[in-house]
């Protein structure tokens, strides 16, 4: 069941591509400031949409801060990613109405159609697999939502169906 059609466009950032004086700004402001480290972090995701490695050295030079501290809070909050996200964003709900209904399945036919496994982006950028909390939308258990689109009452064969004309529509 397709229910929105805004697809959300991310741009694909390599590592070589970043630019770390885009982030100088949110250093000023929060040097010196106690409790720096969640809002720069914060800061940076919304920056470059991930933590590059580049930014922990940076906020070490510049700030003094210990990458164990750094990496200690980004790998403890699901907010804080530390690799570049795809294009889409493929969430699998596995709240309690779609696990009985099962989401399981749909995430194992995603990670068999994209080939890749579950929090991985493909090699080509375009897809990021993801689970997920409840999506809010739980009468249409189980769910998938691709940027903003939002597909229910799924089973494994319509994930993959989907999946597929996401492929042949960015391909055109
Ligand atoms: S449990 Fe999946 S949308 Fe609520």
């Amino acid at each position: 069941m397709r229910i929105v059609r805004i697809i959300q466009e991310k741009k694909q950032t390599e590592q070589s591509d970043i630019d770390l004086l885009l982030f100088d700004e949110s250093i000023e402001k929060y040097r010196g400031k106690k409790g720096n480290l969640i809002p720069l972090l914060q800061s940076a995701m919304n920056i470059y949409g991930y933590l590059p490695e580049s930014i922990f050295d940076k906020l070490e030079k510049e700030l003094g801060i210990s990458k164990s501290q750094m990496y200690g809070v980004a790998t403890f909050y699901s907010q804080f990613r530390l690799s570049p996200v795809g294009k889409y964003i493929v969430k699998v709900c596995h709240g309690t109405a779609c696990h009985v209904q099962n989401a399981t399945e749909l995430t194992e036919s995603l990670e068999e159609v994209l080939k890749i496994g579950d929090g991985e982006t493909t090699p080509d950028g375009m897809f990021t697999l993801e689970s997920v909390a409840c999506l809010g939308c739980c009468s249409l258990a189980p769910v998938i939502m691709i940027g903003d689109e939002v597909f229910g009452k799924l089973d494994g064969k319509a994930a993959i169906r989907i999946i597929n004309e996401f492929k042949v529509e960015t391909s055109s």
